[in-house]
């Protein structure tokens, strides 16, 4: 009788036990999912498959907030968010040009010329800082600053609301995806989290990368070669095949007293910091599509890929290269041109 009583007190304590411990583990779950949010990744999350070279791919998937996304789209394309509708992103990212336009200087607001060359759209997530200085180290930032700028889309902010609010479509998608609507805050989030997609993926060198040799030519891997033989890729690196640090335009001999005619942006991060150290520094571009993204460098000044590679071999390597070696550089570089949603650029 005893021995029984004491068996049921154990049971009890067992089943006890096992409740608290349930409930633990619903406590647990309940509190996961309501930190879960399905919202725009940023870049710290992405996880870079890594490949015993110093270069890596870009991930085919990164997650996005589809509805945002698509909202952001919309912007990108809409002349209304600039002053007198007269530009939007689009006019100067243009996908058909790698994400850039083709211009030595691009034509913004009233006419005005940009200071520098437009950098490429595409990818811009994986770069440390935006802009040629690297002045801004998020997109959001950058985004507040382009949109104030009188040069660039200088929007009005009460006009492109009511302009914006003309359109119905436009009032039931922002309703849709944020509380308080058609604001400026949510234009710049949707904008921010539509820049975040942008990636291109699945460049012939990344399948090469991740383990396709057949990816590239045989000449393709010799410009790969020279690439790294000749120093480019200490500069030149990451997922980005750059755009994770800042170097001297010119390390070996002067640069700008070549080229002649100095302009305020060829004094690059100096403009940023006014740090001495820092005069003609510039954040080291992306190499990703630079295929399609001519003219070349914060001047626009080299025409060609082979320009291009000519001048760095020139000015960061202090050399000169034979021209089927420069030929077989480009060669590599053109295998960096990715997809977008899936098609090559
Ligand atoms: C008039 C042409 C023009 C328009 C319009 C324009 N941009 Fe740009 N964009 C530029 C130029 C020029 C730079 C480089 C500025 C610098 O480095 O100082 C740039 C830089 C950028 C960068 C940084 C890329 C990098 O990796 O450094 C992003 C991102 C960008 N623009 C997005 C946008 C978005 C979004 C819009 C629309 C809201 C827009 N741009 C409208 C010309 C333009
Ligand atoms: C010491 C660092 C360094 C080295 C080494 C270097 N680069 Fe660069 N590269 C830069 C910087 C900085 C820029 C931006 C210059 C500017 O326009 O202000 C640049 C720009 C470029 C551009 C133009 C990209 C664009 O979108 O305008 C190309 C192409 C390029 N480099 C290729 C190469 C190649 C090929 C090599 C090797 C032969 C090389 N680089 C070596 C730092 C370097």
């Amino acid at each position: 009788m005893q021995l029984l009583n004491i068996d049921r007190r154990i049971q009890r304590w067992i089943y006890f036990a096992a409740l608290i411990f349930g409930a633990s583990l619903l406590v647990l779950f309940l509190q996961h999912r309501s930190s879960f949010q399905p919202s725009v990744t940023i870049p710290k999350q992405i996880e870079i498959a890594l490949t015993g070279e110093p270069i890596q791919a870009i991930p085919q998937e990164i997650a996005i907030n589809l509805p945002k996304v698509t909202l952001g789209e919309k912007l990108f394309q809409d002349v209304r968010l600039s002053t007198n509708n007269q530009k939007s992103c689009l006019s100067c990212h243009s996908f058909s040009l790698g994400g850039a336009d083709g211009r030595s200087h691009s034509i913004g607001i009233n006419g005005i010329p940009t200071e520098v060359n437009t950098p490429t759209v595409f990818n811009a997530r994986f770069n440390f800082r935006l802009n040629w200085n690297g002045k801004y180290t998020n997109l959001s930032d950058h985004l507040d600053a382009l949109m104030s700028n009188p040069k660039v889309m200088g929007v009005q902010w009460p006009a492109a609301i009511r302009s914006l609010e003309q359109v119905p479509e436009y009032r039931q998608l922002f309703d849709r995806v944020y509380p308080d609507g058609l604001t400026p805050t949510n234009i710049k989030d949707a904008l921010v989290a539509y820049e975040l997609s942008l990636n291109t993926p699945n460049a012939r060198f990344d399948r090469f990368l991740l383990g396709d040799k057949q990816a590239l030519t045989a000449a393709e891997i010799e410009g790969y070669r020279l690439f790294k033989a000749n120093g480019c890729i200490s500069c030149h690196q990451g997922v980005n095949v750059g755009g994770n640090m800042f170097q001297p335009f010119g390390i070996m001999s002067d640069y700008f007293a070549a080229r002649g005619r100095m302009t305020p942006a060829d004094l690059g991060r100096f403009n940023v910091t006014k740090n001495e150290a820092d005069r003609h520094l510039f954040r080291v571009p992306s190499l990703r599509n630079v295929a399609l993204t001519a003219p070349y460098f914060h001047d626009g000044s080299a025409k060609t890929l082979e320009e291009a590679i000519a001048t760095m071999t020139k000015y960061q390597l202090g050399r000169t290269l034979p021209t089927e070696q420069i030929a077989s550089i480009a060669k590599f570089l053109r295998t960096l041109t990715g997809e977008y949603r899936g098609k090559p650029l």
